[in-house]
C-alpha cells in the first residue's frame, strides 16, 4: 500500500514551509520541500553557466543534478549540491526568482517528477510546493491550500530573509513576490491553484501554532495520526 501523503501548497510566503516541516515533525513522516527542487535547478544552472533560457540545459540538470537534503547538528535544513552546503544561498529571493522562472517550463517539471514521487516512503510525507496536491500527489490523503493576505506574505519572507542576515528592502521584496506568485499562478502547467478537495486555511492574523493546530485537527479527524 502506498504510505499516505499530505500535500501542502499556496502562495510565497503562505508559511507552508514552516508547517509542513512542523506538521511532519508531529506525524514522524518526511518532508519534501519541493520548491528547494526548482531552486537547486535554477541554482546549478547558473553554476554551470547555462544560458538563463536554455530549456532543456534546464531539464537534463533537474534529472541528473546531484543533491541532499538532511539536517545540521541544530536540527535545521541542510540541502547540498554537488556535495556542497547551499542552504543558505538557495533561500535568496534572486534563487527564488530564477526558481521560478525555470518552473514555468514543462521540461523541468516532467524531469523533477519522478524524484519528488520518490519522497512518499513509510511511514509517510509531508510535501509542500505549489501543485503538490494538483500533479505530483492528486491522491493525497489530506490537501491544504495554505494563503495569507499578499501584504503578511511579504513582511513574512522579509523577517525571514532579515534574520537571516541578508539586506533586503520591503518594498522590493513585496515587489518580487508579487511577480512571482504573478507567474506562478498564471503559467499553463501545474499552475498554483487550490486541488477542488483541499481544504483552504487563511492563516492571516494566525500564529504557526494556531496553523499547525488547525492542520494535525483536520489529520486526526482523518485518522492521520492520533
Ligand atoms: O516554495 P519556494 O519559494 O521555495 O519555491 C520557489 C519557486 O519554485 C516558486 O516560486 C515556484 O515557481 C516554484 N515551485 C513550483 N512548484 C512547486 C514548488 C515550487 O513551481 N511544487
Amino acid at each position: 500500500m502506498a504510505p499516505p501523503v499530505v500535500t501542502i501548497d499556496g502562495p510565497s510566503g503562505s508559511g507552508k514551509g514552516t508547517i509542513a516541516r512542523a506538521v511532519a515533525r508531529h506525524a514522524g513522516w518526511h518532508l519534501l520541500d519541493s520548491g528547494a527542487l526548482y531552486r537547486l535547478t535554477a541554482l546549478a544552472g547558473a553554476r554551470a553557466g547555462l544560458d538563463p533560457q536554455d530549456v532543456q540545459g534546464h531539464a537534463r540538470l533537474a534529472g541528473a543534478m546531484n543533491v541532499t537534503f538532511g539536517s545540521q547538528s541544530d536540527g535545521t535544513e541542510r540541502i547540498t549540491l554537488d556535495g556542497e552546503d547551499v542552504t543558505s544561498e538557495l533561500r535568496s529571493e534572486t534563487t527564488g526568482s530564477g526558481a521560478s522562472r525555470v518552473a514555468a517550463w514543462p521540461e523541468v517539471r516532467e524531469a523533477l517528477l519522478a524524484r519528488q514521487r520518490a519522497f512518499a516512503q513509510p511511514p509517510g510525507l509531508v510535501a509542500d510546493g505549489r501543485d503538490m496536491g494538483t500533479v505530483v500527489f492528486p491522491d493525497a490523503a489530506l490537501k491544504i491550500f495554505l494563503t495569507a493576505s499578499a501584504e503578511e506574505r511579504a513582511l513574512r519572507r522579509y523577517k525571514q530573509l532579515k534574520d537571516k542576515g541578508s539586506d533586503v528592502s520591503l518594498p522590493a521584496l513585496s515587489r518580487e513576490i508579487a511577480e512571482r506568485d504573478s507567474r506562478d499562478s498564471t503559467r499553463a502547467v501545474a499552475p498554483l491553484k487550490p486541488a477542488p478537495d483541499a481544504e483552504v486555511i487563511d492563516s492571516t492574523g494566525l500564529s504557526i501554532g494556531q496553523v499547525v493546530d488547525r492542520v494535525l485537527a483536520i489529520g486526526r479527524s482523518r485518522s492521520l495520526w492520533p
